[in-house]
């Protein structure tokens, strides 16, 4: 996904404790000093190979282009007007005209101290004074929670999660599907057949919306009407459809009940939303995602507002009467956005420009994210389009908002085709979560099997928390750790496995850290001051990589993947393996190389369990 409009500001943002940041500034200054001129970004990228340094920098190419100069003499040039005193060890110009830098080990040590000591692990704070908005989850009442639906709940709440670690007010705003005819034919269903609501579940609720569905349907005598079957077949179709058109008749009536606010009825509605909800807040719990009864604010919350909108389209003249009908030409598509039906009613995209409207002005929005699944792209498409037309998409002090549809792909089964279970039904979000949580423990029960795990000995209980954490960390990583707006193959045995690029194995990566700093028998402040030392390259290699932790933050704000958190941690991981198999920890040959390496250990520790808990993923002290 190519930079939001807000993205750019958090692209001039720098990071404190990255080396990159200081040798920006210390190469535009020469850059400055060659050109005489503000030359610009001096495009300083981390080294392919660190055999001929750290760092890239890569401008005098470009910058010799535009002079007609040669980029070799031109990087020769920069180079010699660069003061890195105290930053890098070593510098040469290489290949075609880059300047390769390798940095100082006490510079680099310097950085990861400061970094260690950040509570924000050298995040710069926040430019922007304004509020993310998410819009997540998106469930709609009386049916089952989808696959679909565990997707924007889990991709909208890291995406939060991140925002909130860039020192962002963000809104998580699920905007449910609780108002409309679907839900007053379902209402109107349950309180024909004199339903006990008290003690409705979500799978009643469903039976009831789909019997209502097919209570009302004429379908049939529409088909036939259509293709003229003659009066007499028409006739008995009318006859037959009877019933249909009674039980629409009543589902009307209590649409009407319930939008006059009909007390009887809005209690009834009111406990649809209560049974709905209590499953997605249980799953929240289990999916450690941050989405409760204050993040709903659904269609019915915009219901006084919609007149509103079509007015205000109206008047503005951006809105034309077609038959009756309310719509949104647009001068670049044949596609007008309909905001009102003949009959007066109102659809979902005049309740979404009512919620734009909202989350700019009112929650004072500079970028609001739709987590939505990509089928609805024209629908955002229509409705940003038809909100930036009025001018809805700034916040209320006026300055511009991003309004961004996060369009993610279908989960598949492993035969490529939308998920379905065994018995070929679709699979809700509770069997999934609870194969999950099923497998994981399986799993976490055969590893403590083997007397030396640390986890051999723990009850079946305390089996079960961690299994559960591991399944649910699968299934995370594995939606979050890919580009989302792809489809992707659910395939548990994979997900769950401790070895490849997964959640638990990061997660074991962690408590594996946490298991030596445990054993080093040095208490966490001893650890915490001792000075850095990086002399080996897998010392120094791990450093670096850490050091780029706040940068790969702000990278997921400016392009909202978060595929770069678990490509980051993986890579944090591999690094982390690297160091610990070329250097003795515990077994270090003096001690303050044992303390050194140890803080190296706690700090990859901190951030690796930061890392996933951007993902929403708890990291266990124990696996
Ligand atoms: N309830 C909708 C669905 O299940 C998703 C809502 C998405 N958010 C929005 N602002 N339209 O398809």
């Amino acid at each position: 996904m190519s930079d939001t409009p807000s993205g750019t500001a958090l692209a001039t943002l720098r990071p404190a404790c990255d080396p990159a940041t200081a040798l920006d500034a210390r190469f535009r200054a020469a850059i400055r000093a060659v050109t005489g001129t503000e030359a610009g970004d001096p495009q300083i990228r981390v080294s392919g190979n660190a055999k001929f340094g750290d760092f890239q920098v890569n401008a005098a190419m470009s910058l010799a282009k535009d002079r007609g100069a040669n980029p070799r003499a031109l990087a020769e040039e920069i180079l010699k007007a660069a003061d890195l005193a105290g930053i890098a060890s070593r510098c040469e110009v290489a290949g075609p005209g880059f300047i390769n830098v390798t940095l100082e080990p006490a510079f680099l040590a310097a950085q990861l101290d400061a970094l260690s000591r950040s509570a924000t692990f050298g995040i710069p704070p926040a430019t922007d004074p304004h509020a993310v908005v998410i819009d997540l989850c998106g469930v709609n009442v009386a049916k089952q929670m989808h696959v679909g639906h565990l997707r924007a709940t889990i991709i909208g709440d890291s995406l939060a999660r991140v925002f909130e670690r860039l020192g962002r007010k963000v809104w998580r705003e699920n905007h449910l599907g609780d108002w409309g005819l679907p839900i007053a034919m379902t209402l109107a269903k349950l309180i024909r057949e004199h339903a006990d609501f008290a003690k409705l579940t979500l799978d009643d609720l469903n039976a009831a919306y789909r019997g209502a569905q097919r209570e009302t349907s004429t379908a049939d005598l529409d088909a036939a009407s259509e293709f003229r079957c003659g009066p007499h077949r028409l006739a008995e179709l009318e006859i037959q459809y009877e019933p249909a058109r009674a039980a629409m008749d009543n589902a009307k009536k209590t649409l009407v009940r319930l939008q006059s606010g009909d007390p009887e009825v809005v209690r009834l509605w009111e406990r649809l939303i209560e049974v709905t909800m209590e499953q997605v807040y249980e799953a929240a719990r289990t999916l450690n995602v941050k989405v409760g009864p204050e993040n709903n604010r659904g269609e019915s919350f915009f219901r006084d507002r919609l007149g509103g909108v079509v007015d205000a389209f109206a008047k503005s003249g951006l809105a034309k009467s077609d038959k009756g009908a309310m719509v949104v030409p647009f001068a670049d598509r044949e596609r007008p956005l309909l905001i009102q039906k003949s009959d007066g009613g109102f659809l979902y995209a005049t309740t979404d420009l009512a919620a734009v409207r909202f989350r700019t002005f009112e929650l004072d929005g500079s970028l609001v994210v739709y987590v939505v699944d990509a089928r609805q792209r024209d629908h955002f498409k229509d409705v940003f389009d038809a909100a930036r037309l009025i001018g809805w998409n700034t916040t209320a002090d006026g300055a511009e908002s991003a309004l961004v549809h996060l369009g993610f792909g279908a989960v598949l089964g492993a035969d490529k085709k939308p998920l379905k279970t065994r018995s070929g039904e679709n699979f809700t979000l509770k069997d999934l979560l609870d194969e999950a949580c099923e497998r994981g423990t399986a799993e976490v029960t055969r590893r403590a099997a083997d007397p030396n795990a640390p986890t051999h000995g723990l009850s079946p209980d305390g089996l079960a928390r961690i299994g559960a954490a591991v399944g649910i960390a699968a299934v995370k990583y594995a939606d979050l750790s890919g580009d989302v707006t792809k489809d992707y193959v659910f395939d548990l045995d994979r997900m769950v496995a401790f070895e490849g690029d997964t959640g638990p194995y990061l997660q074991y990566a962690h408590a594996r850290i946490a298991s030596i700093l445990a054993k080093s028998g040095e208490s966490a402040a001893a650890i915490a001051s001792a000075p850095l030392v990086l002399a080996d390259p897998a010392e120094k290699a791990l450093a670096l990589h850490l050091t780029r932790y706040a940068q790969m933050v702000l990278d997921v704000g400016r392009t909202l993947e978060t595929n770069r958190v678990g490509a980051y941690l993986a890579q944090l991981a591999t690094l982390f393996n690297g160091f610990y198999q070329a250097c003795p920890v515990l077994k270090a040959d003096d001690a303050a190389a044992r303390l050194s390496r140890l803080r190296l250990c706690a700090v990859t520790r901190a951030v690796l369990a930061d890392g996933l808990s951007l993902y929403g993923i708890v990291a266990p002290e124990r696996m």
